[in-house]
């Protein structure tokens, strides 16, 4: 009997936010109900774009006690964990093309005290991850090539996404089930509706409109989504 399933959570990546007033977006964020904050960290090799690194995810961390969610898009993770967890990071999330060998980042991630993630690309395939499924406590899927924000939303992923929440039910793994790249609140209920339970939203969240109506709109569609579950 699978564990009880983690509750569905809203994580908003900052990268959309204004970085002239990160403060206030955080405050935003947080008053509209954010769940976790989601930080993109690019290094122009693994994905064609550099946001920021240790020192962004400090400053977040000075301004926020939500747990921060953080997203290595960056080619050698194991050298920086460390260094991400340190400066607030409390899951860090590698992704499983990048170099390294998951089994012994996710031991590293562990011993540091942090909770463990791995991502996928939309074009790699469930088996890839399926060894360490046990091991994490969050799978990412993400539903968008990796480098930026504001990309369509890649409805092919949600088969993927599916079958990871299947074979976690399988394993009696409460691991989240995380979607990353374009949710929007139409993407939002189809992800919730195939087992997601971490909802990363960029230019839905900051790109337009007031922050906590459109979170609102967000967790009223997950929910909605969820509730009608396909199983
Ligand atoms: C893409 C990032 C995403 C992205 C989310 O490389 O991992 O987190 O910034 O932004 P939206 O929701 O606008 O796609
Ligand atoms: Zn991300």
């Amino acid at each position: 009997m699978p564990r009880e399933r983690r509750s569905l959570r809203l994580a908003p990546s900052l990268l959309s936010a204004d970085f002239g007033a990160l403060a206030e977006a955080i405050s935003a964020a947080e008053a509209g109900g954010a769940d976790a904050f989601h930080l993109d960290v690019m290094d122009g090799h693994f994905v064609p774009n550099i946001s920021f690194g240790p020192a962004l995810v400090r400053a977040v961390r000075d301004r926020t006690k939500k747990p921060l969610d953080v997203h290595l898009m960056i080619a050698h993770p194991q050298k920086y964990l460390r260094a991400f967890h340190e400066a607030g990071g409390d899951t860090l999330v590698f992704h499983l093309e990048a170099e390294g060998e998951a089994a012994a980042l996710i031991r590293e991630v562990r011993d540091l005290g942090a909770e463990v993630g791995a991502a996928l690309r939309p074009d790699t395939p469930v088996e890839r991850v399926v060894p360490y499924l046990g091991e994490l406590d969050q799978v990412l899927v993400m539903s968008v090539y990796p480098g930026f924000s504001g990309q369509t939303f890649r409805p092919e992923v949600l088969p993927k996404a599916q079958e990871v929440r299947r074979r976690l039910d399988e394993l009696g793994s409460n691991a989240d089930l995380s979607m990353d790249g374009g949710i929007t609140v139409d993407t939002a209920r189809d992800a919730a509706a195939v087992g997601a339970t971490f909802f990363v939203c960029g230019n839905s969240v900051f790109a337009g409109g007031d922050i906590a109506d459109n979170l609102a709109r967000l967790r009223e569609a997950v929910l909605d989504g969820a509730l009608h579950a396909v199983r």
